[in-house]
């Protein structure tokens, strides 16, 4: 492992050589063992183009648990030279120094941007690894290995149960990378739950049926909820979304979005076969999409879900750079 940029490079031997490290780290926070020395005398650049709370933070405290070094930038479009002109490839040249290792500013760039194929180019011009932490509406693929060791650790396995996506699946980058992660494993049959106007995109339906998973796409969660292990819901992204298509397109959801959100009867509903709720976060305050009144009952796990981005993502640094050290070859 070289970069980190799609769900679909990873595989099961590596998702499951990520989620050992990861279980052995979490294990150790437990006991209070918050600093090692992995990676001493290493700089973590967290080079964010978009906002963030969990993915920056959580990869922040992941590089001081290793005992490395943070180099940050929180809103780079505006606090870096991006603002001036400055390209990403020569962002990255600058900080990653392909020529001159010795005057680089960071070894290891974990990068949000909000175009999709960011995490790419970047990668192309790289001297150090690459963290694709969200690009657009492309892939965030470390979100999808602290899902999936989440679900994981709720259900004990990472085969046959059900699943369903809800809400907004198609300006979600982590849908696309959470359903191509699962679609490696037997036995996960996935339901898209969404408005039509908010359905999973063609590339992600064609990659299933060309990969024959087992999925269905319906409109509303009443009509899975009694037959799925996990409803994993999102927020519409109303970030992505600008002008007169922004305000139809909340205006259409807004008129649905019972059917799409876990309320307390939808909780309910879901007693007898044992559902968990989870969800990427961050919830609309607005919108509500798991409500308040559900969000401390015991099979909704999103803070749990939150945290498991610390130990994951010490996996992952840990990993990535080790990897990066090895001969091509090796
Ligand atoms: N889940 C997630 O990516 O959250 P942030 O946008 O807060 O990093």
């Amino acid at each position: 492992v070289k970069n980190l940029i799609t769900s679909s490079q990873l595989t099961p031997k590596i998702i499951e050589r990520i989620f050992l490290k990861a279980q052995r780290f979490e294990s150790g926070l437990k006991k209070g063992i918050k600093t090692l020395d992995i990676l001493k005398g290493i700089t973590v650049c967290t080079l964010f183009y978009e906002e963030s709370t969990r993915t920056r933070f959580s990869f922040e405290k992941a590089t001081h648990n290793l005992g490395g070094n943070i180099i940050s930038t929180e809103s780079a479009s505006h606090f870096s030279s991006a603002h001036k002109g400055e390209s990403l490839e020569h962002t990255i040249k600058v900080i990653s120094n392909p020529n001159n290792p010795h005057l680089r500013y960071a070894d290891i760039i974990v990068l949000r941007h909000p175009e999709k194929g960011a995490a790419q180019r970047a990668a192309n011009v790289s001297g150090v690894p690459i963290i694709n932490a969200g690009d657009g509406f492309g892939e965030h693929p470390t979100q999808a290995l602290l899902d999936i060791y989440t679900f994981k650790k709720i259900l004990g396995r990472l085969n046959n149960f059900n699943i369903a996506f809800v809400g907004d699946l198609r300006f979600s980058r982590i849908i696309k990378s959470d359903a191509v992660l699962l679609s490696k494993y037997p036995g996960i049959k996935m339901f898209f739950v969404s408005p039509k106007e908010f359905r999973i995109r063609e590339e992600l339906r064609l990659y299933l049926s060309q990969n024959n998973i087992a999925f269905e796409e319906c409109n509303n969660i009443k009509t899975v909820i009694k037959k799925i292990d996990i409803a994993y819901i999102v927020r519409i992204q109303k970030n992505r979304l600008k002008g007169i298509k922004k305000i139809l397109l909340c205006w259409k959801y807004e008129r649905q979005k019972d059917n799409f959100s876990a309320t307390k009867e939808i909780y309910e509903m879901s007693e007898k076969r044992g559902t968990f709720f989870c969800h990427p976060m961050p919830i609309d305050k607005k919108e509500k999409e798991i409500s308040p009144e559900i969000e401390n009952l015991s099979r909704v796990k999103i803070f749990e879900q939150a945290g498991y981005g610390v130990p994951v993502r010490m996996a992952i640094l840990d990993i990535l750079y080790k990897d990066s050290k090895k001969p091509r070859n090796e």
